[in-house]
């Protein structure tokens, strides 16, 4: 499929100029609530620059470019804020290894400020798939820039933060969407045990036993009665962040029968014909719209899995969802679950937030993945 070079060049604009000096992306430049850096947003923003970066750097002989300047230095920036942390993670482990909740104060935040200083309180902070990850996003990265030796800091922040998830991977948390602080979510399963994965290669160091038990507990107890993936223990519904459990994070591969069953529910359920990816049936944040990172990322699945048609009529569908500046939004306000809900969150919150930085990044992963098929690892 042919992409649009306009919508590319300004996706990558979009990236570069809302990382802040020291590392930090924006999630979204113009809308209070979202002026800070997730490292979820971020893993990805820096994946899809790490891999535009290597297609820039084999056509210019390998120099180093202003895409992976920019990834590196985002690793640097959460290395920074996990390792100044250092001696309240290792009281997470201690505390988990012990049997005993975590303590809030202990455990790492989802927002933070570019300064790396945590955001203001009340949020929901508590998310374990932001941390796995970025591991994992660190690991591609290390990858493709074939980096040796890991930078000392990275190094430690990387052991830190595996031994975390390792610990901490069945204590309830929120997901990705921030919701549901009291559930174990399948997607977050499967972010940490990508974040492990990577782990092993960043580190030598074997979390093969944990793996395998988070795989197992996934498929023993992180099912629907039908045989999807389910979005929480115990819940009968999909949501459409089940896509990450095989894309990218390799939980299950991408044509597993579980897989394609939790596809095909979340194209039932969520995916509006000719239209983006609903989040879950009973979200209500802004009415509930098509969310464009979700198409794209569904177009991610279809590519990856060789079905070149879905995958390019979705990103098509994300493509004409950009505004007269190119910006991308998180959602849109058409076929909307739950209209009632729209006009109490502009007035908390303004307009839906336009350019997210995530959606940005999805599109040029995608656009790879259009250019030169499956990822191979
Ligand atoms: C979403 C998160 C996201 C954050 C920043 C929230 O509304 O639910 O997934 O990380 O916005 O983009």
């Amino acid at each position: 499929m042919n992409t649009s070079p306009a919508l590319y060049r300004r996706s990558l604009r979009v990236l570069l100029e809302n990382q802040q000096p020291g590392g930090a992306y924006l999630a979204c430049p113009n809308m209070p609530d979202y002026r800070f850096s997730w490292f979820r947003d971020g893993a990805y923003i820096a994946y899809a620059l790490t891999l535009d970066g290597a297609d820039v750097g084999a056509q210019h002989s390998g120099v180093m470019d202003a895409q992976w300047a920019s990834a590196g230095r985002f690793h640097n920036w959460c290395a920074d804020v996990v390792n100044r942390r250092a001696d309240a993670v290792a009281r997470s482990i201690e505390r988990a290894k012990a049997g005993a909740p975590p303590i809030f104060e202990d455990t790492l935040n989802t927002r933070y400020l570019a300064d790396g200083q945590a955001g203001p309180a009340g949020w929901p902070e508590f998310q374990l798939d932001g941390p796995g990850t970025w591991l994992w996003s660190l690991w591609q990265y290390v990858t493709c820039t074939r980096l040796r030796p890991l930078p000392a800091a990275w190094a430690q922040a990387a052991d830190l933060v595996a031994r975390y998830l390792a610990a901490l991977w069945q204590t309830p948390c929120y997901d990705c969407w921030e919701e549901r602080g009291d559930a174990v979510h399948i997607s977050t399963l499967g972010a940490i045990y990508a974040g492990l994965a990577a782990a092993e290669h960043l580190l030598g160091v074997d979390f093969g036993q944990t793996r395998q038990a988070i795989r197992a507990f996934v498929l023993d107890r992180g099912l629907t009665p039908h045989g999807e993936l389910a979005k929480s223990v115990g819940l009968d519904m999909v949501d459409a962040n089940l896509i990450s459990v095989s894309v990218p994070h390799a939980l299950l591969p991408p044509d597993d029968p579980i897989m394609r069953k939790t596809i095909a529910r979340i194209e039932h359920d969520l995916h509006a014909p000719g239209s983006g990816v609903y989040r879950h049936l009973e979200d209500t944040y802004y009415g509930g719209g098509p969310w464009v990172l979700l198409a794209l990322w569904l177009a991610w699945y279809y590519f990856e899995l060789g079905d070149a048609a879905r995958a390019s009529a979705l990103t098509k569908w994300a493509e004409a969802q950009a505004n007269a500046t190119g910006n991308l939004p998180e959602q849109v306000n058409d076929r909307l679950l739950a209209p009632a809900f729209y006009a109490g969150w502009v007035a908390q919150r303004g307009p839906i937030a336009s350019p997210l930085l995530w959606s940005h990044a999805k599109y040029l992963i995608v656009r790879q993945r259009s250019l030169y098929g499956p990822a191979s690892g």
